[in-house]
């Protein structure tokens, strides 16, 4: 809608101007429609459709929040201390180098600080590669299935994203993706684990990737669950990287095994400076806030505060997995804070059931299966209330 101009007054008398404001009044814009404005690539985007955060539904019904691969307990006190504190400087914009955090992470990973790029969330540097190599027509490749922002990313840039299906076991196929680049592919992402699949790349596929990449395109390897995936003995990504003669980039995040799902904290390892300084320059200025900073450096010094999460979820894991296993539900190999389970019913199905329990989790397809549930690993409290529903739901089919 847009407005007639104003008018200026002057009166003859005492010279003083008036500004009198026509009614607001629709002046139609002939082809200004929300199909002529918004870009065919943005509009062919699928919504976000995360919805209003489910709630406790009274005291005998608290959500079970298994859907979206949070930490289940909260951030250390240290951490919470920290972030406090921090509120009472923003009336000033954050340090946009994150030059504290920056710093303690190059001393903790032995990397130059000026490889080391933060985000809003490791979120914000998926998107971010997309700026960085994705020009109109060219190629992205992801997993499939994988984390939604890959495809997302690669598409409003004006890339065209191609899924490589992983493995049986849910891990990315290393062998399938290399044969799938072209001299049009200029983004690769794989992840390990794989989400949803939960899958780590092996060390030997991992050399293999590195091998076989050419060089002409930028690699990103998202470790979001970088912490889960040591703990079941996942190879070490960056010395593998380094190999690499083409330019890479390591993903990472504070949301995870860090519990700091909602302060927005990512970071990541760039292969050379060159590609640091490509991604500080797509980055949204000041996105990462100052309470996320101070959250993040205090976090990093709560090694036991995190080794004591990824324990009880790798123990939880298996429980889980466990407990499920008579009743019909395959758990995929898994070394996240999440794992995937083929389900003997339709999972779409019980995944409505567990919706009318307030149990959330997300269903999917799965190959020759009725489909698959990917559970997000809760607290101990979470876990036994889904292993009660499921194991209800199965007995009573
Ligand atoms: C594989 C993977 N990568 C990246 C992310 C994004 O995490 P964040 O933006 O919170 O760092 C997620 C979140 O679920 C994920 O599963």
């Amino acid at each position: 809608m847009r407005t007639g101009p104003s008018r200026v007054s002057v009166s003859p008398r005492t010279g003083i101007f008036s500004v009198s404001r026509p009614a607001t009044r629709t002046i139609p814009m002939t082809g200004r429609t929300a199909e002529a404005v918004v870009s065919p690539r943005i509009a062919a985007l699928s919504p976000v459709l995360l919805g209003p955060p489910p709630r406790d539904l009274g005291p005998t019904r608290p959500v079970r929040r298994l859907h979206l691969n949070e930490g289940p307990f909260p951030p250390a006190p240290a951490v919470i201390t920290a972030m406090r504190a921090a509120a009472a400087d923003l009336h000033r914009y954050p340090d946009n180098d994150g030059t504290d955090l920056v710093a303690a992470l190059a001393a903790r990973t032995g990397v130059a600080a000026e490889r080391i790029v933060l985000g809003a969330g490791s979120n914000e540097l998926l998107y971010g590669a997309a700026d960085v190599a994705i020009e109109p027509g060219d190629v992205g490749l992801s997993p499939a299935p994988g984390f939604g922002s890959y495809a997302r990313a690669v598409a409003m840039r004006g890339g065209r994203s191609v899924g490589v299906p992983v493995r049986d076991d849910g891990a990315v196929d290393v062998v399938a993706t290399l044969a799938a680049v072209t001299p049009a592919t200029r983004l690769v992402f794989v992840a390990t684990p794989n989400n949803p699949t939960g899958g780590l790349i092996s060390a030997a596929d991992l050399d293999r990737l590195v091998a076989g990449l050419p060089n002409h395109l930028l690699l990103v390897v998202d470790e979001a669950y970088h912490e889960f995936a040591r703990a079941a003995g996942g190879p070490d990504v960056i010395a593998a990287l380094a190999r690499r003669r083409g330019p890479w980039i390591v993903t990472r995040t504070f949301s995870k095994a860090y519990g700091l799902a909602g302060a927005r904290i990512g970071w990541g390892i760039a292969s050379s400076a060159e590609i640091a300084d490509a991604f500080r320059k797509v980055r949204t200025t000041f996105s990462v806030s100052t309470v996320a900073l101070a959250g993040a450096r205090a976090a990093l010094d709560e090694t036991a505060h995190m080794e004591r999460l990824v324990a009880s979820t790798t123990a939880e894991r298996e429980r889980l997995a466990g407990a499920l296993a008579p009743h019909g539900f395959r758990a995929m190999p898994s070394a996240a804070n999440f794992v995937m389970l083929t389900t003997p019913s339709p999972a779409d199905r019980l995944a409505a059931a567990l919706r009318d329990e307030n149990i959330f989790v997300v269903p999917m397809p799965w190959r020759e299966t009725a489909g698959a549930l990917r559970v997000t690993i809760g607290t101990p409290e979470d876990d036994d209330a889904l292993i009660a529903a499921l194991t209800a739901i199965a007995t009573d089919r």
